[in-house]
């Protein structure tokens, strides 16, 4: 079977290509776009990665020259135009979870930088200032964390506030029995009452905008936020309007909505035109990572293991356990 990959990164190549044997792999460091698509001339399977763009355009470039398989190597999907693709006949495979750890451990990492201002001393403490001033934090223990979205990842991510001894609130539209030990709030409770807030949801229509300009208004003056789920959930505009008045004290962001033009790449030579990321980089006390939740040895494992189970299965004409159906959008 042949593969085109797009959006490949060094250690992609690395980890997949111990398989080479087994496929014809063809490694394009290029994103999957209008322009880009034609490139997979030729090959059964496209794999890619969650900023390349599967847009009905793009998916029937993809189907004329023969593509039959997107496997993507993520576990969002929101990237996909999965109608279009059950319309041309194509199936979409994901790795539904690799590490969810991966994504949990992040987000608490996020956090704890954040209320401690470790990103700050850091710097400050290189450049041979001890001082204290500025860098004043607060307890997690007693906080009451909201987390939106209980699934493999939030359930990880509350287990850990748990232990830091941090009361834990929950909000899911489908809880699992899991999820029942914590208190389960509905969306109005999760943001009037928490002070620290993680986005674990998927990105779809009713969570576009999660965090807005009314949500903002509604959440604790100066509680924190965490997102390390998909960039839409939170209009970063509002965000900037709710940090300068203090209503949002703290935010983390490891996605951002526009992320596909600039996270993945070396941007240090050129000039970031997006004024929305580079006002929020100007304060101190918003973190952003460049989509990094997953990438940890355990989890680039995972993702290549299951992908790679995924192609395995499409070429022998199982069931594919791993696919995403219109029903799931
Ligand atoms: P999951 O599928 O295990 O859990 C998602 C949970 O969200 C489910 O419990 C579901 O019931 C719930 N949900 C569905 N609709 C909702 C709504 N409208 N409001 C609130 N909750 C809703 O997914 P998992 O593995 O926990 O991942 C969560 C998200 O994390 C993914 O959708 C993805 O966007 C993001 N992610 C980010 C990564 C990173 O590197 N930063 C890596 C992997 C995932």
């Amino acid at each position: 079977m042949k593969v085109a990959f797009y959006s490949v990164k060094e250690y992609d190549r690395e980890l997949f290509g111990e398989y080479s044997a087994e496929y014809e792999f063809l490694f394009l460091k290029n994103h999957l776009r209008q322009e880009t698509a034609g490139l997979a001339e030729g090959y059964d399977a496209v794999c890619v990665f969650v900023n390349d763009e599967l847009t009905r355009p793009v998916l029937e470039q993809l189907s004329e020259c023969g593509v039959k398989l997107v496997a993507l190597r993520c576990a969002g999907f929101n990237n996909v135009d999965i109608v279009a693709a059950k319309e041309l006949g194509i199936a979409v495979t994901r790795v539904p979870a690799y590490s969810p750890n991966a994504v949990a451990e992040h987000a608490v990492a996020m956090l704890l930088t954040l209320n401690r201002k470790t990103h700050r001393a850091y710097n400050r403490v290189r450049e041979g200032n001890f001082e204290l001033n500025g860098l004043l934090g607060f307890d997690l223990v007693g906080k009451t964390v909201g987390v939106y979205g209980t699934g493999k990842i939030g359930l990880l991510f509350a287990k850990i506030m748990k232990g830091f001894g941090c009361e834990v609130i929950v909000y899911d539209p489908f809880p699992s029995d899991e999820a029942k030990q914590y208190r389960l709030v509905d969306q109005e409770s999760l943001f009037s009452e928490s002070d620290i807030v993680s986005l674990h949801c998927p990105l779809m229509k009713e969570t576009y905008h999660l965090y807005d300009e009314e949500t903002f208004a509604k959440s604790k003056k100066g509680f924190t936020l965490i997102n390390t789920g998909r960039g839409g959930l939170v209009d970063a505009r509002a965000a900037i309007e709710a940090l300068k008045s203090g209503q949002l004290g703290y935010l983390a962001m490891d996605v951002y909505e526009e992320e596909k033009d600039y996270f993945f790449d070396d941007q240090s030579s050129g000039i970031i035109q997006d004024d929305v990321l580079m006002r929020l980089m100007t304060f101190h006390n918003v973190l952003i990572t460049g989509h990094q939740g997953f990438f940890t040895r355990e989890a680039l494992g995972g993702i290549v293991e299951t992908t790679v189970e995924n192609l395995r299965a499409f070429e022998a004409g199982k069931e594919l356990v791993n696919a995403v159906l219109p029903v799931d959008v």
